[in-house]
């Protein structure tokens, strides 16, 4: 019997077409499902990768709530342009914390993974309240109310025992002193800011908004800025992945 009479047994029975298709489907689904319980020893754990300060996170909500991912992704894809122009491709780990992720896909304006460190403090502030000052063709919506809001932080504890919920490893000490770390990062004077940097080693603390007095919004989404894309040491990954 040849294969294609073969094949004509599933043709002309429905029930043993049927019984096929489950069988495939069900190996189809085995081999999407399965690697999910492996998941994690799938995603590579790197040097560097912490959960957000409280100050970062209020500025990552921030980011998600004016839709600043409609225009922007933070996804630098293996590809030789993109790498040249952002910088090394994006790694899985870098957005491991992140719930929901802000890959991406849309890019009205650039990617922003790697943004952080690329411009001061005082560039984005300019740029945030009316990009059109910065770069005169920008489509970019300005967002000058940040800069006048102050910063709610009565849902900041809240919000690290839920992303500790799904994952994230913040301690009782990070999620106790949420509130004080949230004023903490925007004043190097603040006598909390020492305790502050051993819980979130490499954290920025400065006065993001250039102004005193409590942290804004615009602080917020600036100190989430400026960390993107800088918590990986590229040149020591890169010199631990060639001994691997
Ligand atoms: C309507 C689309 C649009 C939205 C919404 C938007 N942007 Fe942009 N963005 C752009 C464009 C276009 C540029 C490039 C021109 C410029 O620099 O203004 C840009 C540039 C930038 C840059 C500079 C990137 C670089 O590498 O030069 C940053 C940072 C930035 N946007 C942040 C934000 C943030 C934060 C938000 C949300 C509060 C936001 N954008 C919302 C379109 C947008």
């Amino acid at each position: 019997m040849s294969l294609w009479n073969r094949h004509k047994v599933f043709e002309k029975n429905s029930i043993i077409l049927i019984v096929g298709i489950l069988v495939v489907i069900a190996i189809g689904g085995l081999v999407e499902i399965t690697p999910l319980f492996y998941l994690k020893s799938t995603i590579e754990v790197v040097d560097g990768v912490r959960p957000y300060t409280p100050l970062e996170l209020a500025g990552r909500n921030i980011y998600v709530r004016e839709g600043c991912y409609l225009c922007h992704s933070q996804m630098i894809r293996p590809l030789r342009d993109e790498v040249e122009r952002y910088g090394h491709y994006s790694l899985a780990a870098e957005s491991m914390y992140d719930h929901p992720f802000q890959w991406g896909s849309k890019r009205t304006g650039p990617d922003l993974a790697r943004v952080g460190g690329k411009y001061s403090d005082d560039w984005h502030v300019t740029h945030l309240i009316n990009p059109r000052s910065i770069v005169p063709q920008s489509v970019m919506p300005g967002y000058p109310s940040l800069a006048k809001t102050e910063l709610d932080p009565s849902d900041i504890v809240a919000h690290l025992r839920t992303s500790r919920a799904v994952g994230v490893p913040y301690t009782e000490d990070q999620i106790a002193n949420a509130v004080a770390d949230l004023k903490a990062q925007t004043d190097p004077d603040n006598p909390g800011s020492d305790a502050f940097q051993k819980r979130y080693p490499k954290a920025l603390v400065r006065n993001f908004d250039g102004k005193a007095g409590n942290p804004t919004e615009l602080d917020a989404l600036i100190a989430y800025l400026q960390m993107l894309g800088t918590l990986v040491d590229f040149k020591l990954y890169n010199e631990k992945a060639n001994l691997r």
